[in-house]
């Protein structure tokens, strides 16, 4: 039986997409829908253009978790990857996929985690700081954020001259090339 996986994400998706094209021949993974916080967001197209069912949930849906846990099982959903998403994660999610939801950070946790550290805010913050070095982290998800078990971090340096586009490209090549790998290496 594959495992059936929902991607939630809430801006760009690339993350998303890297992911569901790199198993798009494997038949241990199914990738039936993505889940997102935002109607508008970029993830939705390239879902389109992926042929895979995209939906938008509020975030009152995502504070109680009830509509949201109906859905996945009604999709018979076992497993969940954020990939670029930015809302934390119910309770009732948490203890329905025990082990089964994991998160990428695009930093060095515990480093730059917590609220409000996502995206850009994070490389502001790694270089604002003088960090020499920054990189992934890829862990599973509890109640709090940036906060479960780590189970995989890649570095790359960081310049003094990288702004934080610079650092955002290098961490995202992290993400392109461990993220896929870590999950078949999990759940394969
Ligand atoms: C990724 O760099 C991911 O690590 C980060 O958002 C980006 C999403 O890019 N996630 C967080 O900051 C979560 N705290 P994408 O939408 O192009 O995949």
């Amino acid at each position: 039986m594959p495992l059936r996986i929902a991607i939630f994400a809430s801006g760009s998706g690339s993350n998303a997409e890297n992911i569901i094209s790199f198993f798009s021949s494997d038949p241990r993974f199914e990738f039936p829908v993505i889940i997102s916080n935002k109607k508008n967001a970029f993830v939705h197209l390239r879902a389109e253009k992926l042929k895979i069912h995209s939906v938008t949930f509020s975030r009152e849906d995502f504070e109680s978790g009830e509509s949201i846990l109906y859905f996945l099982q009604s999709q018979q959903i076992n497993a969940i990857i954020l990939a670029g998403f930015l809302l934390k994660i119910p309770i009732k999610l948490i203890q329905a996929f025990p082990n089964k939801i994991i998160n990428i950070h695009p930093a060095l946790l515990p480093k730059y985690g917590g609220k409000g550290m996502y995206g850009h805010h994070v490389h502001e913050a790694v270089k604002n700081a003088g960090e020499t070095v920054s990189g992934i982290t890829i862990h599973y998800v509890n109640e709090h954020y940036d906060d479960g078990n780590i189970i995989f971090q890649a570095k790359c340096s960081v310049l003094p001259t990288d702004t934080s586009e610079i650092i955002a490209e290098k961490v995202h090549k992290l993400e392109y090339e461990y993220f896929p790998r870590v999950i078949e290496e999990i759940w394969g």
